[in-house]
């Protein structure tokens, strides 16, 4: 497929341009700087140089050769990619004085077909940079500057080399979608090819390599990306799709019977829900570090799954969820960006099972994912469905789980989630739930004194889980849901609001 090889430096950005690119309907592939010699692939229309937090001038600045240059395919670099353009053709790089950092004014002075149609010749930048190009090499010219007169864009007299200091990708830029644009259609000449239908028949032909009676096994989670993966499956190799769902007792209300129901016209499918709510409950018995609590978790699941296999195999395939992130994430050398992740999916098995394993959703960012679901039938409440945690509710009864302590917070959470879920703001929220907290504090419950417990109730806003803000709740309406849980739960006589941010805190309270 025709697209554009965006070679990353490490921005926190980068995987921002090729999520833009393919909102335009153009294909696009993230590799880390060293393995630019791909943008020699016939497939490769066009080259995106990211962002990245090192320095041009530092002797350990992550660097491509000088030769790459000769390249005759448009290259486009971005911040670090303007400066290590700039460097290794000669012009002059430097630290900057003052350091750009935020909305930045921008001044086109020169035309250019990066800035035309439509772009205004004033117009807001984001900035995130301290180097800067304080002379063009040889052969190029400036074709915008910033308010105080740093260069802020500059393209070769007649090859298809350009260059921004700020970055098009972020939302804040204004007409950076339309400068992209020009890049890929009016400079790269590509057609905006990419769509999730494209992506089905892709796949159409991908999997014929799936052999007529080669089985697929999936562990189904109730999460976008399992049920995406399952969904797809089930409809490309229809009767061979096996899907197990662990009910680990972990679950919030109603999540096994939302699971049956979605798939319930996936006739491509045989899904399986196995009740081992018991066995995990007393797995957990007496157990109260949050950490513990993963692994037996993380074990007990991998033996109920591992069961199931044996006694409904043979299975030649094993299919994951996994997303594009993952995959950028996974092969990410020095430099690039490489976000901590500090969980892995419970759901997530070791692979000494000796399955081959099938990943149909690896090019896939999440948003093109939930498209697709729906492409495929999904219910829409699964589809935008907020992250749950694999080892789910165990993580929200803090310290030792029961089944009255899960009963409490169940309840709780179901109608925190009701009374957000018809409040038109509900899909700007990350994740909202309640936690059970382990103290007991004293209330008045008609004439009678309470001594129960606290829920705690938390929503948040966030991109990536990296960091998160408290999602401004009107007071009121909390006021109303703890008014509803006090009366509806029994064992809880107060409700508070968790207002921390992440960091220093995280979203999850274990
Ligand atoms: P924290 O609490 O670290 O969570 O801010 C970041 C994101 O990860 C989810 N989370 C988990 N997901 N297994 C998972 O599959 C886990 O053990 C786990 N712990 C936290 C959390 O819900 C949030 O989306």
């Amino acid at each position: 497929m025709e697209q554009i090889l965006v070679l990353d430096f490490g921005s926190q950005y980068t995987q921002l341009i090729a999520r833009r690119l393919r909102e335009m309907g153009i294909f696009s592939v993230i590799l880390p700087f060293d393995s630019w010699q791909a943008a020699m692939q016939p497939d490769v229309r066009a080259v995106i140089l990211s962002g990245g937090p090192s320095s041009v001038l530092d002797a350990d600045a992550p660097i491509i050769p000088r030769e790459f240059f000769g390249i005759s395919k448009p290259v486009l670099g971005v911040c670090y990619g303007m400066q290590l353009m700039a460097k290794l053709m000669r012009g002059q790089v430097q630290p900057s004085d003052s350091r750009e950092y935020g909305r930045t004014r921008i001044e086109i002075t020169a035309d250019s077909v990066l800035f035309a149609n439509g772009v205004e010749s004033h117009f807001q930048a984001w900035m995130s940079h301290g180097d800067i190009v304080t002379k063009p090499p040889e052969s190029f010219i400036v074709t915008a500057r910033s308010h105080n007169g740093l260069i802020a864009a500059i393209q070769h007299k007649t090859r298809p080399l350009f260059a921004v200091q700020f970055h098009p990708e972020v939302s804040h830029t204004q007409y950076g979608m339309q400068v992209l644009r020009n890049f890929a259609f009016h400079v790269a000449h590509m057609q905006p090819n990419w769509s999730v239908d494209a992506f089905l028949k892709q796949q159409q032909e991908s999997l014929k390599t799936v052999e007529g009676d080669d089985r697929v096994l999936i562990a189904v989670s109730g999460g976008v990306d399992s049920s995406v993966t399952a969904a797809l499956l089930a409809r490309m190799l229809p009767g061979r799709v096996t899907g197990v769902f662990v009910d680990n007792g972990l679950l919030r209300k109603d999540e096994v019977a939302a699971v049956q129901a979605a798939f319930k016209d996936f006739k491509g499918l045989h899904l399986h829900v196995i009740d081992a709510q018991d066995r995990f409950l007393s797995e957990l018995k007496g157990i109260t570090d949050p950490e513990q609590k993963r692994k037996v978790i993380g074990r007990v699941f991998f033996d109920v799954f591992k069961a199931f296999a044996r006694a409904h195999g043979p299975f030649r395939f094993l299919a994951q969820g996994t997303l594009y992130p993952d995959v950028i994430e996974s092969r990410s050398v020095r430099g690039p960006s490489h976000t901590i992740k500090s969980h892995h999916n419970v759901g997530g098995l070791p692979e000494d099972l000796g399955f081959e394993l099938l990943e149909p959703l690896r090019e896939l960012f999440k948003d093109e994912v939930r498209e697709l679901g729906r492409r495929l039938g999904l219910p829409a409440a699964m589809v935008n469905r907020q992250p749950f945690p694999g080892p789910g509710l165990a993580v929200r009864v803090l310290g030792e789980v029961t089944a009255e302590k899960l009963r409490i917070v169940r309840e709780a959470d179901a109608i925190f989630n009701e009374e957000l879920a018809v409040q038109p703001f509900y899909p700007q929220i990350w994740q909202s739930f309640a936690v059970l907290l382990p103290v007991r504090s004293v209330g008045v419950m008609g004439d009678a004194r309470t001594y129960d417990q606290v829920i705690a109730l938390r929503a948040v806003q966030s991109v990536d889980a990296m960091t998160a803000e408290v999602f401004d709740i009107p007071t009121s309406l909390l006021a109303d849901i703890a008014r509803r849980i006090i009366g509806r739960v029994k064992g809880v006589n107060r409700v508070v609001f968790d207002v921390s941010s992440k960091p220093p805190a995280t979203i999850e309270w274990e």
